[in-house]
C-alpha cells in the first residue's frame, strides 16, 4: 500500500488530500494515514496539513519498490520487489520463498543483514544503510552444468551498470568479484536448488560496497567502496535499477546463446588474465598463470609444472599483489 500512496504523492506537484488518495485507491483514510506514517518512518519528508492534505518534500535513498520500479526498463526482472529494513540474509530468505513458488524475477533488498553470507561459507559484512544487499530469483531452463555461467553474466551486468555511472575502470576477478583500483567493491553469491540433472532455481546474491566512507582495518588492503574510489555518493536505487536493467538484457542473451557471446567482454575486463595465481578448492591447491577464458567460460591456467588446466570454480589469489595474497 505504501508504494501506491507514494506514487500519488510523487505524481502530484502540490498537496494531495488523504480523501482523494483513499477514494482513488478504494481504501480507508486510516489506511492512507498508516502508509504516510510508514513512509515518514522510512525517512520521507512529507508535509501534512489538516486542510490541504499531504505534500512530498524529499525522498530518502531507500530501496522500496516505489523507488526502484520507476527506474526499471525490464519486463519481468523486478516485477516483484520485497524490501526488509533488517533481515538475516536476503539470499537465505529468497531461497525460502523460491521453494514456495516465488516467481522468476523477484528481487529482495534490505538495509541491514545480520547473517550476510559470502562465498565458501564466509561472512559478508558491510555497513548498514549505506550499501547494497540484493538477491534476485531466476528459474532458467538450462542443465545444471551450465549454471556457473550465470555468475559471470551477473558479474558482467554489475560491471556494465557501474561503468555507466562511475568514471572508474572496473575489472572482474573471475568469476564473481568486481574490482575497482585493485580492490573488491562487489561480491556475488549464486545459490542453486535442483537435482543432478534438473535445475529448479538460482538465487543470485549481490553485495555492493556503495556509499560506505571507511573500510575496516582488517580488510582495508583488499576491499573498498564506490564512494571511496570515486568521491561520488550515487543513490543506491539508481545502481540497483541499473544492475537489474543490464541483467535482464544479458540474461535473455544467455538463455538463448549461452555464455559464448560474453567471452570477449569477460576477457577484456578480466583482472586475472596474465596474472600468476594460487588456486584452491576443497580438493587441492596449485599455482600457475592464467592464460585465457575459453568459449565455455572456463578459466585456463598453465600450472607452474607446465600443465594446462581448465577451472570452473575455486578460490583464487593473485600472487605478487598484496590485495589477494593470504597474509
Ligand atoms: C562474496 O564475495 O563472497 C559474495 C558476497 C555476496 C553478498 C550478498 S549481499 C546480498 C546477498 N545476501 C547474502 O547473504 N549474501 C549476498
Amino acid at each position: 500500500m505504501k508504494n501506491k500512496v507514494l506514487n500519488y504523492l510523487r505524481n502530484s506537484n502540490d498537496y494531495i488530500s488523504g480523501e482523494v488518495i483513499s477514494n482513488e485507491l478504494n481504501v480507508s483514510r486510516t489506511s492512507v494515514w498508516k502508509s504516510i506514517k510508514k513512509l515518514k518512518e522510512l525517512g520521507y519528508n512529507i508535509e501534512s496539513s489538516s486542510k490541504k492534505g499531504y505534500k512530498l518534500l524529499e525522498c530518502p535513498d531507500v530501496l522500496i519498490e516505489g523507488e526502484i520500479k520507476p527506474l526499471l526498463t525490464t519486463s519481468y526482472i523486478g516485477n516483484e520487489i520485497i524490501y526488509y529494513n533488517e533481515i538475516e540474509s536476503t539470499n537465505s530468505k529468497l531461497m525460502e520463498l523460491a521453494k514456495k513458488n516465488a516467481t522468476e524475477g523477484t528481487v529482495m533488498l534490505t538495509d541491514k543483514q545480520t547473517k550476510g553470507k559470502g562465498r565458501l561459507e564466509r561472512e559478508w559484512i558491510a555497513e548498514e544503510r549505506k550499501n547494497i544487499f540484493m538477491s534476485l530469483l531466476i528459474r532458467p531452463k538450462i542443465p545444471p552444468y551450465k549454471a556457473s555461467g550465470i555468475t559471470q553474466v551477473v558479474a558482467l551486468s554489475v560491471l556494465e551498470a557501474l561503468e555507466s555511472l562511475y568514471n572508474i575502470k572496473f575489472t572482474i576477478k573471475w568469476p564473481n568479484d568486481i574490482i575497482a583500483n585493485g580492490k573488491k567493491v562487489c561480491g556475488i553469491l549464486c545459490e542453486m536448488d535442483g537435482e543432478l540433472d534438473k535445475l529448479n532455481f538460482i538465487v543470485i546474491g549481490i553485495g555492493i560496497n556503495t556509499n560506505q566512507n571507511t573500510i575496516d582495518n582488517e580488510i582495508k588492503h583488499k576491499a573498498t567502496s564506490l564512494k571511496i574510489e570515486s568521491g561520488l555518493s550515487i543513490e543506491r536505487k539508481v545502481i540497483v535499477a541499473s544492475v537489474l536493467n543490464r541483467f535482464e538484457e544479458n540474461y535473455e542473451t544467455f538463455k538463448e546463446y549461452g555464455i559464448t557471446p560474453f567471452i570477449k567482454k569477460l576477457k577484456e575486463y578480466s583482472a586475472l588474465i596474465n596474472k600468476n595465481v594460487k588456486i584452491s578448492n576443497s580438493f587441492k591447491e596449485f599455482t600457475g598463470k592464467i592464460i585465457d577464458i575459453d568459449d565455455e567460460g572456463y578459466l585456463i591456467v598453465k600450472t607452474n609444472e607446465g600443465e594446462i588446466k581448465s577451472i570452473i570454480g575455486g578460490d583464487i589469489s593473485i600472487r605478487g599483489e598484496d590485495s589477494y595474497l593470504p597474509k
